[in-house]
């Protein structure tokens, strides 16, 4: 069967004219520009989302191209439909906290709400330092005491000394809180569980020795479902998933989510986000679309995901909304 691809250019970003109204989506429509409610391009790029309350934050890379080229970034949005999204503020702003040097990377922020401390703490990809390129391999922890506050960084350090690179995030149905993180020495990625207070990488709950990225978990109708892509840096690959009844394990063998042909329609797996209605409970995969040498450009893929049976499918991006009332997704 010929594999359907997104078209291949994509429309350049337009700077919205002052007057233009306040954007209201009644579609996600994977690939295209996503305008939040200034009409900017979301800028959340390998993101993370929690749920408050009926609010879902999403905070993620933001490579805005007028901020400060020594500055990382990390935006915070909210929407209560998942499509309309509202510029919260960035919630990081700043220059390395690494000495010496430069040169840093943020990636990948994932913020964890502890609800006994009542504070937000977020662990993000680090690099940089007396390190040079991706050589650092570790994570970082900031503590906020609001979801959109200013977050403190707190240190940058090896989880259980292993070297860390990619991270997910994940929240069991218990609420237990989980760093997914990738490494390269022992040639596969780690499931560990958070201390009490979230500030540190406590114990592995599971080792999968796949070489795989961009660490994704969901919890579906009793089965655990784990996605991640190959390690081809920004370029998209065929992302495949596996499944265990326990996080512990044992995994399954790891397969296709989509036509590997598609290489996950040109984009990586970041994360599966639950949805769950009073009618039925959706899957939502999200992706970014990486375009390295215009980042603030880069684009999202998020589909509604077929699955169940210990099987998961990435259907072929098309525009879509969800009822988040019944959690009954269409197709437009
Ligand atoms: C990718 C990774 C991204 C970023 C990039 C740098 O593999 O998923 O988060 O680290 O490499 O090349």
């Amino acid at each position: 069967m010929p594999v359907p691809a997104l078209p291949p250019t994509l429309p350049a970003i337009v700077a919205p004219a002052a007057t233009q109204p306040t954007t209201h989506l009644s579609q996600i429509t994977p690939g295209a520009i996503w305008p939040d409610d200034r009409g900017k391009h979301i800028q959340a790029h390998g993101g993370g989302i929690i749920k408050l309350g009926d609010t879902y934050y999403w905070f993620g890379e933001d490579r805005s191209q007028d901020n400060e080229k020594d500055k990382r970034y990390v935006a915070c949005y909210t929407s209560t439909d998942l499509m309309n999204w509202t510029f919260r503020r960035q919630v990081i702003a700043q220059g390395t906290p690494l000495e010496p040097g430069k040169w840093w990377a943020l990636e990948r922020p994932k913020v964890f709400y502890n609800a006994k401390t009542r504070k937000y703490v977020m662990y993000v990809h680090i690099e940089g330092g007396d390190k040079k390129g991706y050589a650092r391999g570790e994570v970082a922890t900031y503590i906020s005491d609001t979801v959109d506050g200013d977050y403190q960084f707190i240190r940058s350090f090896r989880p259980l000394n292993l070297e860390s690179r990619d991270i997910g995030q994940f929240i069991d149905d218990d609420g237990s809180a989980y760093l997914i993180f990738e490494s390269r020495p022992t040639k596969g990625f780690y499931i560990a569980q958070l201390s009490e207070d979230y500030l540190d990488v406590a114990k592995i709950t599971c080792f999968i020795e796949s070489r795989l990225e961009g660490g994704a978990l969901v919890h579906y109708d009793g089965l655990y479902y784990v996605l991640g892509s190959h390690m081809t840096g920004w370029d998209p690959n065929p992302n495949m998933y596996a499944t265990a009844l326990k996080l512990e394990g044992p995994w399954s063998e790891f397969k296709d989510i989509a036509p590997p042909k598609a290489k996950t329609f040109g984009s990586q797996s970041t994360m599966l986000l639950k949805v769950v209605g009073n009618k039925t409970t959706s899957v939502l995969y999200i992706g970014d679309m990486w375009k390295p040498k215009t980042q603030w450009d880069s684009r999202y893929l998020w589909m509604p995901l077929e699955i169940g049976q210990g099987k998961m499918r990435l259907p072929e991006p098309r525009p879509w909304s969800i009822d988040m009332t019944t959690g009954v997704v269409s197709f437009k």
